[in-house]
């Protein structure tokens, strides 16, 4: 089959490597793609908010399946529209997608479906946040409702830097209309974790576990980022925990979303923290996490075209995942500067040393210019390595790292320092 792709980051590229390597995919085509993803996809420069263009492509190209990778497009309502044209979407409605683009929506869904979440409040007026924040003291969580691409959370360590940035929020000035809605949360304490299911009605197939690196620095120091590395599966997840998972936080939250009429088909990733109280939601997002979804589909053996085939058309039920047993670990390349200002246009060499070195290279902000990848964006590459331990991945991806000729990057020292630690003890 023919399948559209939409999107054009490290997520993507990582979908589209696994879709062009399923057996029951023939082409991708995908808008806008990025330089690694022209590698196994024909590239076509639409933008993936640009959705009368979106509809457009795919009336010219009638694909089989679309597979919407990013948020955006989902929270602004492709899926709907495409469907209502008739075709098979692997992607939630808008009304099922604002779970992830309005975190005070998924915060009253939890509260309502009894899904173990952070106590919170919402806020829109200055003052209220400022008493919410003094009474509940500090260490204490303060998000930006809408979208902001993994940015709009600020975990404070004392009430003065917490009131500040909900009346930052607030004023318009960080996240613009996003930030016109606080949400304010007691700060939970634990590891993170990320799990995936893929959502098809009530039938909920739970993808191998992950954990991502949101902070920038070593240590999970420095301010959130939209991710600095993941690995796949994470150790600290156990069958008993997933199950925990799926009975107390997926589960609930679909039915409570299909109560408000909302079915849901896609990804359901929920971000969780293992508190001493058990799993605990930290947030919900609609699609594949970004860079989880890299070692995912490098471990994934499973045809993802049938299965995203199969979720859009409603038959998903019977369907069973196989993945490679090793680990796989992605350390996200990003411009120097990100996540704040970078300089755009440096020249990237020495990709192809990297794979011979026995990674996997997903390109996220590139763009080719004059025939040379240079970057394009703040998340650039993602460096994925398997190995028999979380460990050996570590150490492949990073000596591959080496042979990147791109004296203007950073990246993390320490992706899969916790599932190390836990190896090791
Ligand atoms: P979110 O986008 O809501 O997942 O938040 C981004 C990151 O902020 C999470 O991955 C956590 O590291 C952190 N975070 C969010 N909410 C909380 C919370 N209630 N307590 C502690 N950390 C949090
Ligand atoms: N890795 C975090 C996210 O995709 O939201």
């Amino acid at each position: 089959m023919k399948v559209l792709l939409i999107g054009g980051g490290g997520r993507e590229h990582a979908l589209c490597w696994k879709l062009k390597r399923s057996p029951s995919v023939s082409e991708v085509v995908c808008a806008p793609g990025n330089p690694g993803i022209a590698q196994d996809a024909r590239c076509v420069s639409v933008g993936a908010e640009d959705i009368q263009g979106l509809l457009q492509l795919a009336r010219d190209e009638q694909p089989q399946l679309i597979v919407v990778g990013p948020e955006v497009p989902l929270v602004m309502g492709l899926a709907d529209q495409l469907r209502d044209e008739g075709f098979a979407v692997y992607g939630p409605n808008q009304a099922a997608a604002e779970l992830e683009g309005s975190k005070s929506f998924a915060k009253q869904l939890m509260a309502e479906a009894g899904v173990p979440t952070a106590k919170f409040e919402t806020h829109t007026d200055p003052d209220l946040a400022e008493t919410c924040i003094r009474n509940w003291g500090a260490p204490i969580v303060v998000k930006a409702s809408g979208l902001a691409a993994g940015k709009g959370v600020i975990v404070a360590d004392d009430v003065d830097t917490a009131i500040a940035a909900a009346r930052d929020m607030l004023a318009g000035n960080s996240f613009g209309d996003a930030g016109s809605q606080v949400v304010i949360e007691e700060c939970l304490i634990g590891e993170e974790a990320s799990c995936l299911f893929i959502v098809s009605g009530d039938v909920i197939l739970p993808l191998d576990s992950s954990q991502d690196h949101k902070a920038l620095l070593d240590g999970d120091k420095g301010p959130n980022t939209g991710g600095m590395g993941a690995y796949s599966p994470a150790p600290c997840i156990t069958p008993d925990i997933s199950e925990i998972v799926l009975e107390t936080i997926a589960r609930p939250i679909i039915a409570a979303l299909k109560r408000r009429g909302a079915e849901f088909i896609g990804t359901l990733y929920a971000g969780i923290m293992l508190t001493e109280n058990g799993p605990k939601t930290l947030e919900f997002n609609v699609r594949f996490g970004d860079p989880e979804c890299q070692p995912l589909m490098q471990r994934l053996q499973s045809d993802l075209g049938e299965v995203l085939l199969a979720a859009a058309e409603k038959r998903l039920d019977g369907i069973q995942l196989a993945w490679d047993a090793r680990t796989s670990l992605c350390v996200v390349v990003t411009s120097d500067g990100y996540p704040g200002a970078f300089e755009k246009g440096q020249t990237i060499g020495g990709i192809a040393d990297v794979e011979a070195a026995g990674a996997t290279v997903f390109h996220a902000g590139t763009a080719q210019q004059n025939g040379v990848i240079v970057n394009s964006g703040g998340r650039v590459l993602g460096v994925t390595a398997l190995g028999e331990d979380v460990r050996s991945a570590q150490k492949t991806a990073y000596a591959a790292l080496k042979k990147l000729d791109w004296p203007g990057c950073f990246y993390r020292k320490d992706i899969g320092y916790r599932a190390i630690a836990r190896e090791e003890n």
